[in-house]
């Protein structure tokens, strides 16, 4: 199962796309974690990993990666994957491994004036259109913040859609932005509330649609703790496994 993790900035994707990555892993899953935030350098360490090289640079680096798929010849939908690809078809180069986690990162901004990431977001969205996975492997894909990758169709390949929800005016706006996408797209999306206390729980609950809701995070210091010190989120966290519980049952 392909899911999408999307939400405001620092809501907590990231921190949630780790915490679950080693949760699945832990049961036993193959989880292919895909780091498709092009300006955040975070989600490696939360995982304990090494950031992998850029996978633009498997296809020419960015502006060949423009050509070839934001300006394909017309009538075509240009596809730089061919008839599909596996997680193992993925060469060793581009992906950072832990056990049975592996991360691959799309491509992130390094240089000042470098241009805008649609390059990236359009080759994640033909990465996951093509990507088939095994039976019991999961991808998680960790999105920027808000709602651009919509724009380039990065949630076409996914088969759910998790958006993190963090107490604010923010998220819960945004909550009913990315409710309209997803209906349009066809695509299943739940909530997880994250960083949350008992007031701020019934205020969300209120707020948003309780259906949707599929697990609630505490605030956590740890969280905050190994984020600020660089350590792997490899603790149990609850709402954790009730998430996983959920994507059990959904596979
Ligand atoms: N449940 C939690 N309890 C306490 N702190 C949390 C929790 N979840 C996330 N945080 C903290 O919130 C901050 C933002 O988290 P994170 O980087 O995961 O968010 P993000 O949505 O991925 O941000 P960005 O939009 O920048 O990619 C970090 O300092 C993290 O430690
Ligand atoms: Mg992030």
């Amino acid at each position: 199962m392909k899911i999408l993790i999307c939400g405001k900035g620092g809501c907590g994707k990231s921190s949630i796309t780790a915490l679950l990555a080693i949760e699945l892993e832990k049961r036993g899953y193959k989880v292919i974690v895909v780091d498709n935030d092009e300006s955040n350098f975070g989600l490696h360490i939360q995982l304990g990993m090494e950031l992998p090289k850029d996978f633009v640079l498997h296809f020419g680096g960015k502006k060949m990666v423009a050509e070839k798929l934001l300006k394909p010849k017309e009538g075509e939908r240009s596809n730089v994957f061919g008839k599909g690809i596996r997680a193992s078809g993925i060469p060793e180069d581009y992906m950072s491994k832990k056990g049975g986690i592996s991360l691959l990162a799309i491509g992130k901004i390094r240089d000042f004036g470098e241009g805008c990431a649609c390059p990236f977001n359009a080759l994640s969205a033909d990465f996951l259109r093509m990507l088939e996975l095994n039976k019991g492997e999961f991808a998680l894909v960790d999105t920027d913040a808000g709602v651009e990758h919509f724009g380039r169709g990065v949630e076409a390949g996914c088969n759910l859609i998790l958006m993190v929800i963090d107490p604010s005016q923010e998220s819960i706006r945004l909550a009913e932005k990315v409710s309209k996408i997803s209906e349009s797209a066809g695509k299943p999306l739940y909530y997880v509330l994250n960083k949350i206390d008992e007031e701020t729980a019934r205020f969300l609950l209120d707020s948003v649609d309780r259906n949707k809701v599929v697990s609630v995070i505490p605030e956590d210091k740890r969280v905050f703790k190994n984020c600020l010190v660089g350590e792997a989120l490899d603790f149990e966290l609850k709402g954790i496994g009730e998430l996983a519980d959920f994507l059990e049952r959904k596979t």
